[in-house]
């Protein structure tokens, strides 16, 4: 290199910034983000041309062995008191105190990076408005689908359309039992146990496997595709729990699957959100999606349909969306990155209203019964003794209540994509 290239490359290193970063919360995601940082730093330099440093990370516990040692810190006040920290990975999970910390570093004007789903389905709003007034930023590319960029999409590539619905299988624990219950003819029971031993479903599993997991992460994307509040609770949320082999028996005869939809969508002016099994039919994208992988297909009035698919969990995908946002506040420092989001309710329309078909089995019922109850349907006989399945015409929910209410020995129902 000559004297005047050393000099050009001396000055680049001079204007290259160092971002200072800190990280709350050292376990799966935390060290995950630690780990994205130190290995992908010459990628990371190359992209954003300045450099990203972890200058210190928060939690209680020691850790002797691991690297992280040297940046080690049990007192959040060292990392809000240093304003060489400009942004901040939320990496704790659950609500307190990681609501807490997230507002006061925001009130310091720190940016804060999240992958807590709780916090920001519960706290959103308020905490974005939080950033806003302290010129900082606060994102969470993480707290939904894990390593899936479908945040982002919404935030700045689908900001154009309206979005005219989102279908998204969103939680790991339940495609992972339901592809096995297809693929091996299992009952939920015998999955879930053997998925709980393996490790890929928690020890109390009733936030996935009753759909509470995907309905907040419905509730999030919903709230960033139509800028106001939805409210979890608002949403008809049904689990698997209820799923049987019989179930996927019917599912393989007509050629299709079962999977756990959480789905929002917006119909003249009126927004319906559910989170339940519905069979899908091969025609449909997310029929492929199996196993532990996620997948969200959003429905636009211009761009028509788009599908981001991925990991929707694991340290490193998880991490790795932290870090894409960290990027995202480096290259916009002392600047708020906006996001819509207001915490005026977003209004939810009874279920009553949505129309769709229904699969539904009946004990013992007889084909003239079943056609003066539900008009026309299509018969799907001798796939378990005993008992006749059908589908129905479409319907709204209601009237498919009000007619199911007169049919005796429904054994079950099942939403038809
Ligand atoms: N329990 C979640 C799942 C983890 O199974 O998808 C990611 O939120």
């Amino acid at each position: 290199m000559d004297g005047a290239a050393m000099m050009i490359k001396k000055n680049e290193e001079d204007i290259r910034k160092m971002v200072k970063v800190a990280i709350f919360g050292y376990g799966t995601v935390g060290s995950g983000v630690f780990e994205v940082l130190r290995r992908n730093s010459a990628v990371i330099q190359n992209k954003i041309e300045d450099e990203i440093q972890v200058k210190y990370v928060l939690d209680l516990r020691e850790f002797d062995e691991d690297p992280v040692r040297d940046v080690l810190v049990h007192d959040i006040n060292i990392i809000l008191d240093d304003p060489e920290v400009a942004i901040v990975c939320e990496t704790m999970g659950g609500e307190h105190p990681a609501y807490d910390f997230t507002r006061q570093a925001l009130e310091r004007g720190k940016s804060v990076c999240t992958s807590n789903k709780a916090v920001v389905e519960k706290f959103g709003p308020e905490l974005l408005q939080i950033a806003k007034a302290h010129n900082c930023s606060y994102l969470f590319e993480a707290s939904v689908g894990g390593g899936i960029p479908i945040i982002r999409p919404l935030r700045t590539s689908l900001a154009q359309e309206e979005v005219q619905s989102i279908t998204g299988i969103l939680n790991g624990t339940t495609n992972y039992i339901l592809t096995k219950m297809e693929n091996e003819g299992l009952a939920f029971d015998d999955v879930l146990k053997r998925a709980q031993e393996k490790g890929y479903a928690e020890k109390n599993p009733d936030a996935d496997i009753l759909g509470h997991d995907a309905g907040r992460k419905i509730a999030i994307l919903t709230s960033l595709a139509y800028g106001k509040n939805v409210d979890f609770s608002d949403i008809t949320t049904e689990g698997i729990t209820a799923i049987t082999d019989q179930d996927f028996a019917y599912a393989k005869r007509l050629g299709a699957t079962i999977k756990l939809f959480a789905r929002s969508m917006k119909k003249k002016d009126k927004y319906y959100a559910i989170v339940a099994p519905f069979l899908v039919y091969p025609e449909n994208p997310l029929y492929a999606v199996n196993g532990v992988y996620n997948a969200i297909l959003v429905n636009c009035n211009m761009g028509g349909d788009t599908m981001y698919y991925g990991k929707g969990a694991g340290k490193l995908a998880t991490a790795s969306a932290v870090v894409a946002d960290v990027l995202d506040c480096a290259r916009h420092l002392g600047k708020n990155l906006a996001i819509k989001w207001d915490s005026e309710k977003l209004e939810i329309s009874p279920i009553d209203g949505a129309v769709r078909k229904f699969f539904v089995r009946a004990a013992g019922a007889d084909e003239a019964r079943i056609r003066d109850v539900f008009g026309d349907v299509e018969l799907i006989d001798d796939v378990v003794v005993g008992e006749r399945g059908f589908i129905t015409s479409e319907m709204t929910e209601a009237e498919y209540r009000e007619k199911a209410a007169k049919l005796e020995n429904i054994i079950g129902m099942i939403r038809v994509d």
